[in-house]
C-alpha cells in the first residue's frame, strides 16, 4: 500500500465509525507543505450532504482516528482534515521501497487491455516533427499503462492507402532513380513525391494522370499493386531505422490499407442498420438526435444557425475515407484484440474526426473506453510553426542528428575524458533523451517552443540534467570500497533535506497512476525534475562519505541508491536512459 492508501484507509474506518456506514474519504497530498503532507476535504464534503457542521464533523473524525505512527492529523480552515506525517514513518515507507522491484508502485490496471494508436505517419512521406509528438507521447503513455499493469497493444496505424499514391505511383514510373532507391529509399521516394507534386500544380494533365494511376491501384492493377508494396515495404524499413534510434517499438503494424477489405461491408452494414443513409449519392452518417447542438459532432454552427455535419464513409464515386477505415479500425480492435480501452494519440485538428467515430462507434454497439490524447504544435524560436530554411517541414531524422551532435560537443567541452565510443553513445542517450523531455515536460495542449539551448541545459528543466543528477549519484558509489547494500538499512531522517528526499521519493507510486487519469507524462517529468533538486539540497547539506558515524553514512547513501533507481527507472518510462557517466 502506498502512504496516501494508508491514510485514506484509516481515514475511511474514522468517518464510517463516527457516522456508522462506509463513506468516500479521498486524501490527496497537499499542495503546501506548510499545510502537512496530505489533506483532505470529506468532512466538508459530506457535512454538505448531511447538512451537520463540517468542523465539528472533521474533530470528532480527528478524535476518532487511529493513524498509529504514520501521521498526526489537525483540523484546518473550514473543515480540512491535514496530516503531517512523521518522519520515522518516512522511513518505514522509504525502506520498504528500496525492498520492493515495483519501487512502491502498485498494480492498477489488471485486467484491462488498451490499445494505444500512435506514431501513425504516412507512407512515402517524411516523418515530421508534428509526428514526434505522436511518437514519444504514445511511447511513454504505453510504457506507463504497461509498467501499471495494464495489458497494452502499440499499434502503428500508418497512413499506406493515401491519395499520395497516385503521384508516387506516376513518379515511380517516370523519375525514379534506382540507384537512389537503393541506398536511401526513404528520401527517394520523398524526393518522387515532391517532384510530381510539384508538376501537377503546373500542370493539370500530370494531376489526371496521377489520379489515373490512384484509381487503377485501387481496382487492384496488378503494376501498381506490386509497386505500392515495395513502396510500403521500403517506407517501413525506413521508419523502423528511427524507431531503432528512438528505442520506441510497436506490437502491430495494421496500417490502413489492412482494413480494405472490410470497408464495403461496413458501408452495408450501417446502411442496413439505419446508422448512415444516401445524401447526394455519397453514404453519410448523421446525427443521433440525442445530443444538443453544442455537444454534437454531427452538427455545425454556420451563419445561419446549427446545421447538419455529417461524416460521410463512402463518396459518390463508389470510393472509401478516412473515418470509414477508422471504424473499421474500432471494430477490429474491440472484436478481435477485446480492446477494454482505445487511445488516440493524434494532433489536436483531428478532434472533431475523432469525435465523430467514437459517437458513431457508440451506437454501433462498438463501445469501448475511447480517448483521443490531443497534442498542440511545436513552434521554432520565432514562435511560428517549426520549418527549415527552405520552408519545408523538419524532419525527425534531421532533428535527432542535430540534437546528437549538439550532446557530444557539449560533452566533449564537459568531459573530454569521454571519447571514443563510449563518447558517442553518451552523446546518443543525452541528445535523444533531451529531445524526448523537451516534449514530455510540456502539457501536451500546449504549443512549445523547440529550443536546442533550452532542451540541452545542463542546468535547467531538462534530460541533462536530470541524467547527470543520476550519474552524480553513481559517482558516489564509485568511490566506495566494496559493493553497498541497500536492504535492511535503517534510515535515519534528522536534517529537513533527508526528510524531503524520502517524502518525495515515495511519493512516486501515488504519482504514477494519476498520469493516466488524463494522460500527462508532465506530471512524471515535473516529480523526476523536482526529485532532483531535492536530492541536489540534501547532497549540499548532508555529507555522505564523510558522514561522521557509519550507521549515518548507510542511511544516507541508502537515500542515495533510492532517489538514482525513481530517477533512472522515471526516466524509463519516459522513454529515456542514463548513462553511467557524462
Ligand atoms: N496517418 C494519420 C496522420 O498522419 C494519423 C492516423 C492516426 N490514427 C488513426 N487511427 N486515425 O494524420
Amino acid at each position: 500500500m502506498t502512504l496516501l492508501q494508508e491514510i485514506e484507509a484509516a481515514l475511511g474506518s474514522a468517518f464510517a465509525k463516527v457516522v456508522g456506514e462506509p463513506v468516500e474519504t479521498p486524501v490527496v497530498p497537499s499542495g503546501d507543505l506548510r499545510f502537512g503532507d496530505y489533506q483532505s476535504n470529506a468532512a466538508m464534503a459530506l457535512a454538505k450532504q448531511r447538512r451537520t457542521n463540517p468542523r465539528a464533523l472533521a474533530q470528532e473524525v480527528i478524535d476518532t482516528v487511529d493513524l498509529g505512527d504514520l501521521a498526526t492529523a489537525e483540523i484546518a480552515g473550514p473543515g480540512f482534515i491535514n496530516f503531517r506525517v512523521s518522519p520515522s514513518c518516512f522511513a518505514r515507507k522509504a525502506a520498504e521501497q528500496i525492498a520492493d522491484p515495483r519501487l512502491g508502485v502498485p498494480t492498477t490496471g489488471e485486467g484491462r487491455k488498451i490499445v494505444i494508436d500512435f506514431s501513425a505517419p504516412n507512407v512515402a512521406k517524411p516523418m515530421h516533427v508534428g509526428h514526434i509528438r505522436s511518437t514519444i507521447l504514445g511511447d511513454s503513455l504505453a510504457r506507463i499503462a504497461g509498467f501499471l499493469g495494464y495489458d497494452v497493444i502499440r499499434d502503428n496505424h500508418i497512413g499506406d492507402w493515401g491519395t499520395q499514391f497516385g503521384m508516387i505511383l506516376h513518379g515511380w514510373k517516370t523519375i525514379l532513380d534506382q540507384d537512389q532507391l537503393e541506398s536511401d529509399p526513404v528520401a527517394e521516394l520523398l524526393r518522387v513525391y515532391r517532384e510530381v507534386n510539384a508538376l501537377a500544380k503546373q500542370d493539370p494533365a500530370v494531376l489526371e494522370t496521377c489520379k489515373g494511376e490512384l484509381v487503377k491501384l485501387q481496382g487492384g492493377d496488378p503494376e501498381n499493386l506490386q509497386i505500392w508494396e515495395r513502396c510500403v515495404e521500403l517506407s517501413k524499413k525506413g521508419l523502423q531505422k528511427i524507431y531503432d534510434r528512438l528505442d520506441v517499438s510497436f506490437d502491430h503494424w495494421l496500417g490502413e490499407s489492412f482494413y480494405n477489405e472490410r470497408l464495403p461491408g461496413l458501408v452495408d452494414e450501417f446502411l442496413d442498420k439505419g446508422l448512415a443513409r444516401e445524401s447526394d449519392g455519397a453514404v453519410c452518417v448523421f446525427s443521433s438526435g440525442e445530443l444538443s447542438d453544442d455537444k454534437d459532432p454531427f452538427r455545425i454552427h454556420k451563419e445561419n444557425g446549427w446545421t447538419d455535419n455529417p461524416a460521410i464513409i463512402r463518396k459518390a464515386d463508389g470510393g472509401f475515407l478516412y473515418a470509414t477505415t477508422d471504424l473499421a479500425t474500432v471494430e477490429y480492435r474491440i472484436d478481435e484484440w477485446k480492446a477494454d480501452e482505445i487511445w488516440y494519440v493524434v494532433g489536436a485538428p483531428q478532434q472533431l474526426h475523432f469525435r465523430q467515430i467514437f459517437d458513431a462507434s457508440h451506437r454501433w454497439g462498438k463501445d469501448a473506453d475511447f480517448h483521443h490524447i490531443a497534442f498542440g504544435s511545436i513552434l521554432g524560436e520565432d514562435r511560428k510553426l517549426m520549418k527549415t530554411r527552405s520552408g519545408d517541414n523538419v524532419q525527425l531524422v534531421d532533428v535527432l542528428d542535430e540534437a546528437i551532435e549538439r550532446a557530444a560537443q557539449a560533452i566533449r567541452e564537459k568531459n573530454p575524458e569521454l571519447d571514443g565510443e563510449e563518447g558517442r553513445e553518451v552523446a546518443e542517450i543525452v541528445g535523444i533523451g533531451a529531445v524526448k523531455f523537451a516534449e514530455l515536460s510540456q502539457h501536451r495542449l500546449t504549443d512549445y517552443v523547440f529550443s536546442w539551448d533550452r532542451m540541452l541545459a545542463l542546468q535547467g528543466d531538462t534530460a541533462p540534467y536530470l541524467q547527470y543528477s543520476y550519474v552524480r549519484i553513481r559517482s558516489i558509489f564509485r568511490k566506495l570500497d566494496g559493493a553497498f547494500d541497500p536492504a535492511g538499512v535503517d534510515l535515519l531522517l534528522e536534517a529537513d533535506e533527508e526528510v524531503h528526499l524520502a517524502r518525495l521519493a515515495i511519493r512516486y507510486g501515488e504519482l504514477l497512476p494519476t498520469i493516466l487519469e488524463d494522460h500527462r507524462p508532465n506530471l512524471l517529468a515535473n516529480y523526476l525534475l523536482e526529485l532532483a533538486r531535492a536530492f541536489h539540497s540534501f547532497f549540499e547539506a548532508c555529507p555522505v562519505l564523510k558522514a561522521e558515524e557509519i550507521s549515518v553514512r548507510d542511511s544516507r547513501l541508502a537515500l542515495c541508491e533510492l532517489t538514482s533507481r525513481v530517477l533512472s527507472h522515471g526516466l524509463g518510462l519516459l522513454g529515456i536512459r542514463c548513462p553511467e557517466r557524462m
